[in-house]
């Protein structure tokens, strides 16, 4: 399959290539057995899966993004961020509203718009949720077969874990055959993360090195861990959901995959029975092609898989939602769900720069398209499959749950949400922390060193956002979008603890060469808090100790400065209907037949970790959910 291959110019590195196809390739037939409206993680795991336990079956994915198919842009994993560029084909930018809990921003979210979605575009770090997590789903909002004890051997049966060694003591909680590889990366560790794991256990007293921070159990929680990578370490490439689940089943012409094709409503009988879709093709995709709707017909089901954005805002167009927003854009209801798009979680992200010794080798170059880097870089990962390009520059980090002690210095603010969400469960983290080896960001203007960030997002936020449509019809229509964040002060709180907590380890470690002001609080100048130090201080060295008005700067830093952290969430919840719930533990709508969602739209309560493993666990067991109801045989 790489043989093919070959490394692209610089160019299509920074702004990403465009599609190539003025026409659609793939030709649609008026029916299907399954229709699935949206081609990205779970989608692509439900469809392949599906076609390889049914060949006979008659299987349509429409995705309004471009093909990923062998391109160098998703398959190399250091390019992961040319992705974000504003004049990216791959993604799309989701802008919320203006909110005076984010200091009256607007915050921009990407998420992936090609096949395979954000699987194809993201990060790749790799961080699983925990026990509870899960438990909760099932047991709190009524979920039969979603708790921990179903998905956890599913997310073991995807993944080869080559981190994996015979005196790993969690390697039962691993994989070692499944589809999607998961390594350390070819690049080796770099000398930030290896300071992060060495000095982070010497601050931090009762949180030491741990050999796994993904088990599952409270043993991953309160250790710093080495960050593994959805990232394959033979072959160096990406472990995206369509290069190991569906291209793999692509010889079938059972299984039709039609990128660039926008999926605008669900189609019913007078019974609410779905019988179809209505698509466009994707005018970004395919400019200047026939932009009038076209139908296709689903003789046995339509399943809704367009992401956290996507799916609530192609159901309220096809009449299921609220009352009153459905009203205001000029849909006729179908059906009340109030649900749909009104619980919009993400995990809020918290990235403060430091400048690091500019001899110590970070991502930054990468980040910067330096000539250099990617040349030298390419030809290695032609040569071999290492180095840089097999990396993603994330190479340690800690989930950090408060000792008692610790609750105290976060404060009365976080109380309650303490008490109420994370006290029971001990295997809940407040928050993700690492010391990123660079800055992941536009470094336009910045002095061209090497960086070193604090990376804090909380695990549970409490703060929730809602995504709605602002237009019946039109799908290139913006969505009114509330992100929500911040609007909780226990949010507020715990960050300004994590702010906190990185700085410590970060100034003592051997490459800190102090802070990159206007990216932090505006502490006062004679303020012990303020930004003076430009070199290491001692392990020993006193903890900075901050006033109110300190707290108070970092809190209008906080409100000034989060962003995502990609994880959109939760927009079409599994719970029970009087809950808001907007699918049952089946996945079907409620109030509608032959209609299902499968994506982490279903999400009832957030996931501490990042989300493209919860999307492995929800596309891999609403395979099986659909397979049994269609009689087809899994093993
Ligand atoms: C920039 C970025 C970085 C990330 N980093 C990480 C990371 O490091 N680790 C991690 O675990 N997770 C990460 N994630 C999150 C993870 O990738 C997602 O949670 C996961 O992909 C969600 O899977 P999904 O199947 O629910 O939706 P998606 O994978 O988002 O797929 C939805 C698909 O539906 C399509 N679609 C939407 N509307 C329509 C429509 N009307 N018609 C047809 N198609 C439609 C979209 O184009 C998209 O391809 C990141 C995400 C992003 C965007
Ligand atoms: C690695 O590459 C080989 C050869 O191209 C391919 O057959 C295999 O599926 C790839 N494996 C993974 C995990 O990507
Ligand atoms: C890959 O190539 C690089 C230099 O080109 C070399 O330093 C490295 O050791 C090689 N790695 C492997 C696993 O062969
Ligand atoms: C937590 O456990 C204690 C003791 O078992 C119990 O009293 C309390 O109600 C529980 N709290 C929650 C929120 O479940
Ligand atoms: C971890 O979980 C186990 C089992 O649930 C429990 O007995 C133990 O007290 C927990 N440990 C910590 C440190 O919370
Ligand atoms: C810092 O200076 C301000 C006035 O400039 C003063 O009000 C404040 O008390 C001083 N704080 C400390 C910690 O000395």
């Amino acid at each position: 399959m790489f043989s093919r291959l070959r490394s692209l110019l610089l160019v299509s590195v920074l702004i990403g290539s465009g599609s190539a196809f003025l026409a659609p390739q793939v030709t649609v037939s008026p029916e299907y057995d399954i229709i699935l409206a949206g081609g990205g993680a779970a989608a692509s795991i439900i469809a392949g899966s599906l076609s390889a336990a049914a060949p006979s079956l008659k299987i349509l994915v429409l995705e309004g993004g471009p093909t990923t198919r062998d391109k160098l842009e998703h398959i190399q994993p250091a390019r992961y961020f040319s992705h974000l560029s504003p004049y990216s084909t791959t993604e799309q930018f989701v802008v919320s509203s203006p909110s005076d809990a984010v200091a009256g921003r607007s915050i921009v979210i990407p998420v992936g718009k090609c096949i395979g979605g954000g699987s194809s575009v993201n990060f790749m770090l790799y961080n699983r949720a925990s026990a509870s997590d899960y438990d909760d789903w099932e047991v709190e909002y009524s979920n039969p077969g979603w708790g921990s004890k179903v998905l956890i051997p599913l997310l073991i049966k995807a993944e080869t874990y080559e981190v994996n060694t015979p005196a790993n003591p969690s390697a039962a909680t691993h994989g070692n055959s499944g589809p999607l590889h998961v390594s350390y990366g070819g690049n080796g560790i770099l000398p930030i993360a290896q300071q992060f794991l060495n000095i982070g256990p010497q601050v931090e007293k009762n949180r030491p090195l741990g050999p796994d921070g993904n088990d599952f159990t409270n043993k991953s929680i309160n250790v710093f861990y080495r960050m593994p990578k959805w990232i394959g370490g033979v072959n160096g490439t990406r472990s995206d959901a369509p290069h190991h689940y569906l291209y793999t089943q692509q010889g079938n012409p059972n299984l039709v995959v039609s990128e660039g094709s926008r999926v605008t409503r669900v189609l019913f009988d007078s019974t609410l029975t779905a019988t179809g879709v209505e698509f466009v093709y994707d005018k970004h995709v395919f400019p200047d092609y026939d932009p009038t709707p076209k139908q296709v017909t689903a003789s046995k089901l339509v399943v809704l898989a367009a992401g956290a954005m996507g799916t609530p805002q192609i159901l309220e167009r096809s009449g299921i939602g609220a009352a009153s927003i459905l009203k205001s854009v000029g849909v006729k209801q179908l059906v009340n769900l109030p649900g749909v798009g009104a619980t919009y979680n993400d995990h809020v992200f918290l990235v403060s720069p430091y400048f690091a010794d500019p001899t110590t080798p970070t991502f930054d170059n990468i980040f910067r398209g330096d000539p250099t880097t990617w040349t030298q870089g390419l030809t290695q990962w032609d040569a071999n499959r290492t180095g840089i390009i097999a990396s993603n520059g994330v190479d340690a980090a800690i989930k950090v749950r408060p000792t008692t002690a610790e609750l105290a210095e976060i404060g009365p603010d976080f109380t309650a949400r303490w008490n109420s969400f994370y006290a029971n469960k001990t295997d809940k983290p407040l928050l993700w922390m690492s010391a990123l080896a660079g800055l992941p960001a536009d470094q336009t203007g910045l002095p061209v060193t090497s960086w070193l960030s604090g990376g804090v997002f909380l695990g549970y936020p409490e703060s929730l956002g809602s995504i709605h449509i602002s237009a019946a019809t039109d799908v290139y229509a913006p969505p009114n979008f509330n992100s929500g964040f911040l609007t909780a002060q226990s949010d507020v709180a715990a960050l300004r603890w994590g702010y906190k907590k990185a700085r410590e380890i970060i100034r003592r470690m051997p490459s800190f060469r102090g802070a990159l002001p206007p990216a932090h609080p505006p502490f006062a100048a004679n303020s012990t808090a303020a930004l003076t130090e430009t070199e290491p201080v001692a392990i020993t060295a006193p903890n900075i100790v901050y006033s109110a008005a300190d707290d108070a700067a970092i809190d209008a830093y906080i409100r000034a400065a989060v962003g995502t952290s990609w994880h959109s969430f939760g927009t079409a919840p599994m719970k029970p209907l009087a809950q808001g719930g907007v699918v049952d533990p089946s996945l079907n709508v409620y109030g509608v037949k032959k209609l299902k969602i499968a994506d982490v739209s279903i999400g009832p309560e957030m996931v501490n970790a990042n989300t493209y493993s919860t999307a492995i666990a929800i596309g891999s067991n609403a395979f099986h959910i659909i397979a049994a109801e269609l009689g087809i045989k899994t093993t």
